[in-house]
C-alpha cells in the first residue's frame, strides 16, 4: 500500500474538478467499483443534460484519489428538486489517501459549487454502520433528519440486477455563503 504522509497541507495541492468521460474507467478504481459501471455512465449522461454533477479529485501529476456524485434533479423531490435541494452520494476517497482531509475538502467544494448554483439545501444518506462518514458529515454541519430504509437496486456491469439493503440515516445541511 502506498504510504501517504499526514501533511496538513497535502489536500491543498489537489485539483478538484468535474469528471470527464475519459475519467469513468479510472473512477472504477481497479475493479472496486466496476459493478457500478452502468450507474457511472448514467450519472455522466445525467450530468451532460444538467441534472447531475460528477466530481473527482486529482493529485499532482495525474491519478484520481476521490470522487463524489451530485443529483440536482430527481424524480424524488425530497432528495433533489432542481432548484433549492440537491442530493450528494458516492463520496469516496481511495483507502490509502484517507484521513488527509480530502473528503472534507471535496465536500466543501461540492457545497460551495451548489451554493453558487443557487441551491440552499444538501441532503445525503449515510449507512447506519458508517461511523467515519457520519462523523465527517456532522463535523461539516449535517444533521440527521430521517431514517432511510435503504432498499435500492441497480444493474451491474454484467447486466444483472442487484438488490441492496443498506439501512441509512438521511442527513441534511442548510448551505450558507462560502467564505470568500
Ligand atoms: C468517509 C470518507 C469519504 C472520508 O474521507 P477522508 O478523506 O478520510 O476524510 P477526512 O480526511 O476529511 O476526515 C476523516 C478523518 O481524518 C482526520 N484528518 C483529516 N486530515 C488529517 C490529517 N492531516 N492528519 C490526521 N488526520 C486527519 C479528520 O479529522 C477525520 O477524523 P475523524 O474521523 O476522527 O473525525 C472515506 O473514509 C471513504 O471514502 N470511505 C469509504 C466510502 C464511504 O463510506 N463513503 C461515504 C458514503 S456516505
Amino acid at each position: 500500500m502506498e504510504s501517504v504522509s499526514k501533511d496538513p497541507h497535502a489536500a491543498a495541492s489537489l485539483l478538484i474538478r468535474q469528471a470527464r468521460r475519459d475519467d469513468l474507467p479510472a473512477m472504477e478504481w481497479e475493479g472496486e467499483y466496476t459493478h457500478f459501471r452502468r450507474l457511472y455512465q448514467e450519472a455522466f449522461e445525467s450530468a451532460r443534460i444538467g441534472h447531475a454533477l460528477l466530481w473527482v479529485v486529482e493529485q499532482p501529476g495525474g491519478g484520481l484519489v476521490a470522487q463524489a456524485f451530485v443529483q440536482l434533479v430527481s424524480s424524488r423531490k425530497e432528495l433533489a428538486d432542481g432548484v433549492h435541494r440537491a442530493y450528494v452520494y458516492g463520496l469516496r476517497v481511495r483507502r490509502e489517501h484517507r484521513r488527509n482531509g480530502i473528503g472534507t475538502r471535496l465536500m466543501q467544494a461540492v457545497e460551495a459549487d451548489l451554493y453558487r448554483r443557487g441551491f440552499r439545501l444538501v441532503c445525503l444518506n449515510v449507512s447506519r454502520d458508517n461511523g467515519e462518514a457520519k462523523r465527517l458529515y456532522e463535523r461539516l454541519g449535517y444533521r440527521i433528519v430521517a431514517v432511510e430504509e435503504g432498499r435500492w437496486s441497480y444493474i451491474d456491469d454484467r447486466g444483472v440486477r442487484q438488490h441492496m439493503h443498506e439501512p441509512a440515516w438521511r442527513m441534511e445541511k442548510r448551505l450558507s455563503a462560502p467564505d470568500a
